[in-house]
């Protein structure tokens, strides 16, 4: 196996994180059994871990972050209806249409300035009552929000939502990927942020650190349900103990590693704004967003510029480039990056 080249600054994602050895100790250790027969207790002190830690009844390991939102779609979202979901929303864009291939649901997407849905968006895009018209029966959002740069939606944009949909007698489910980024960047406990959701996605494998995972959680009668569409889906999985144990090692050890993930996206965004013909957004989180001018740099040559130092990037819609910190962004990359940044801002781009 090639060893990763220790020279790459990966900011492609959050996810591109390999298993640090004390991690990959606590996997060779686990205790396991078989996840599908109910008896692997690693999995289930995971479960209870991360269900507290939701303040929810229940908790189920999915082996991805799109399998469990789509359970959560699944499960709470009526066939032939409508979901709503914040236009710039994961569930959206990039999973590849699965709401409609598999349960028959159409995303009415919602454009926002700065990724929080609020009640007057649920006043627009919740239809009347009629038989000409689609019915609507659950409401999504994303937190942080991935498109705005990383943005956090507050508890209490949170709580006004929650009971904006509870009136109309709607679930609301939260895509929270990356919600412990939410947590440690507001110094609010997570169940500030979920207590007015019915169910919520977490992911373990962006920022924290686990090679796989994520997990939903929600009340009892509906992840009893969720089980079975992850069975339905492929996801029951047997000897998962093994995954689970990298996931509470990623839980108890990686997370207050985060808010260092913050202060070096803020660099970053400095870093960037300071080269001529790049504007970078203020970052809230880990991700930075950065918009170019394309009289100065293409996206194509700046990311080539960048790789030609291995730094890498990705783009992020026409124009826009994104880098996202996390553990393996360590300081002697963390200045390379900012050297040649700096270097870019005071010499210009190589013609
Ligand atoms: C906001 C958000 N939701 C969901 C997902 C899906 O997670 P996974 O790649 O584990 O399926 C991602 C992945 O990057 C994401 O950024």
């Amino acid at each position: 196996m090639a060893a990763p080249d220790p020279q790459v600054v990966d900011l492609r994602s959050d996810t591109v994180t390999r298993p640090p050895p004390a991690m990959r100790r606590a996997m060779a250790e686990a205790v396991v059994g078989d996840d599908t027969l109910g008896d692997d207790p690693t999995v289930r002190e995971l479960e209870a871990e991360v269900a507290a830690l939701l303040g929810k009844e229940r908790a189920l390991f999915f082996p991805s972050g799109v399998m469990a939102n789509q359970t959560a779609l699944a499960v709470q979202g009526r066939w032939g209806s409508e979901v709503v979901v914040e236009g710039g929303a994961h569930i959206f864009h990039f999973e590849e249409g699965a709401a409609a291939a598999l349960k028959g649901l159409q995303l009415r997407a919602v454009h926002t300035d700065d990724g929080v849905l609020r009640p007057e968006h649920l006043d627009a895009a919740v239809r009347p009552v009629s038989p000409y018209l689609p019915r609507t029966s659950l409401v999504c959002v994303e937190n942080t929000h991935l498109a705005s740069g990383g943005r956090v939606v507050s508890p209490e944009d949170l709580d006004a939502l929650g009971r904006a949909a509870a009136a109309r007698g709607l679930p609301v489910h939260m895509d929270g990927a990356r919600l412990w980024h939410a947590a440690a960047a507001t110094g609010r406990d997570t169940v500030d942020f979920t207590r007015s959701v019915d169910t919520v996605m977490v992911c373990l494998s962006k920022g924290l650190g686990a090679p796989v995972g994520s997990m939903l959680a929600g009340p009892a009668d509906v992840m009893d349900e969720a089980w079975r569409v992850r069975r339905r889906f492929g996801g029951g999985l047997r000897q998962s103990g093994v995954l689970a144990a990298a996931g509470l090692y990623a839980l108890r050890e990686h997370r207050s590693g985060l808010s260092d993930d913050h202060r070096r996206a803020r660099e970053l965004a400095a870093a960037l704004d300071a080269v001529p013909g790049i504007s970078a957004l203020n970052p809230e989180t880990n991700v930075v967003m950065a918009d170019l001018d394309p009289e100065v740099v293409s996206t194509g040559d700046f990311l080539g510029f960048l790789e030609s130092h291995r730094i890498l990037m990705l783009e992020f819609g026409p124009g826009r480039v994104r880098g996202v910190l996390h553990r393996d962004v360590d300081s002697s990359r963390m200045s390379r990056l900012l050297q040649v940044l700096s270097e870019c801002a005071r010499s210009g781009f190589p013609a």
